[in-house]
């Protein structure tokens, strides 16, 4: 596998299999890598013939007091399990290399509405942050697909309406979420987990398993029962900043819809959870 820092090398290495007819996949991350990760790495090798993963911690996407800082930085085990899911290159650029001019001069990529709504809601200017830096690796690594988490719904959802507005020729792959043995979304962010929390934290997805189950049997009222998730959230110790549920393009579900998707951020301590959960009704009888 080979390791890069540096753009003439990512764009000569990946111009050469280019020539070659291979077609390129690619993983943007920001590294501290789990099984959900590793599962976008098949997924690109599945369909390409070359994989380029990126491990960047990008200041852009995190808000004033958010972890930038104490974001879990580990490129040694991170090399490792890249090399090991057949990985190709690997490209860790510093942050001068990706946002060579002062950050409040630099061009940004906004995707209104999609970007402001939930997660944009909560985490004002993460989108732009996020469609700002997945623009300039997508432009540097040149690939046919990129493949994103549906646990992070709204960021692919986003990342789908980028390529589609500015005409990218490039396909965009989402995964389902990869989950521990509990049911807990795999995140880097779980590390920072009290033992105590660890032990909570999988109540978020039972519950909007429970939620599901209550969409299933027929409940309509979709604000009383976001209200009621919330309720619940609380009585286990998290706090939530909202819980949703949408049509899957997020847009506000109307009744008789069939396909939705419940989303939730929640915190436990000082830890932002988040989750969702797509699910499909089957079609209403009318007898
Ligand atoms: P990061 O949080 O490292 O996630 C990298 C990719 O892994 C994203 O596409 C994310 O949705 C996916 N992922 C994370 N946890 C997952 C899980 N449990 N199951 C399946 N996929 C999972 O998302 C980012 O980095 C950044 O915003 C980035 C796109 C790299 C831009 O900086």
């Amino acid at each position: 596998m080979l390791q890069t820092d540096n753009i003439e090398s990512l764009r000569e290495r990946v111009a050469a299999w280019r020539a070659a007819g291979a077609r390129i996949g690619f993983v943007p991350t920001m590294g501290n890598l789990h099984a959900g990760h590793l599962k976008l790495i098949e997924v690109a090798r599945g369909q390409c013939e070359r994989v380029v993963a990126s491990i960047f911690v990008n200041p852009l996407q995190f808000g004033p007091n958010e972890d930038f800082t104490r974001y879990p930085r580990t490129p040694g085990a991170d090399c490792a399990a890249l090399e090991h899911a057949g990985v190709d290159l690997v490209f860790m650029p510093s942050v001068e290399t990706m946002y060579p001019r002062p950050l409040a001069q630099l061009t940004r990529v906004s995707v209104p509405q999609l970007g402001d709504m939930l997660e944009g809601a909560h985490r004002p200017g993460h989108f732009d942050g996020v469609s700002t830096v997945v623009a300039r690796l997508f432009n540097l690594v040149q690939a046919d697909v990129a493949v994103f988490g549906e646990k992070d719904w709204q960021q692919l959802a986003i990342i789908q309406r980028m390529v589609d507005d500015l005409g990218w020729p490039i396909g965009i792959v989402g995964v389902p979420t990869v989950r521990e043995a509990d049911g807990l979304a795999m995140s880097s962010r779980n590390g920072y987990l009290s033992a105590a929390e660890r032990a909570v934290a999988p109540r978020l997805a039972r519950t909007l398993n429970e939620m599901a189950g209550l969409l299933r049997a027929g409940e309509h009222d979709y604000a009383a029962l976001e209200r009621a998730t919330c309720a619940v959230l609380a009585e286990d110790g998290f706090r939530a900043d909202y819980v949703s549920i949408r049509r899957p393009d997020l847009h506000a579900p109307e009744r008789g819809d069939t396909q939705l998707i419940i989303l939730a951020a929640a915190w436990l301590g000082s830890t932002r959870l988040i989750d969702n959960l797509p699910i499909s009704l089957g079609p209403v009888s009318l007898e």
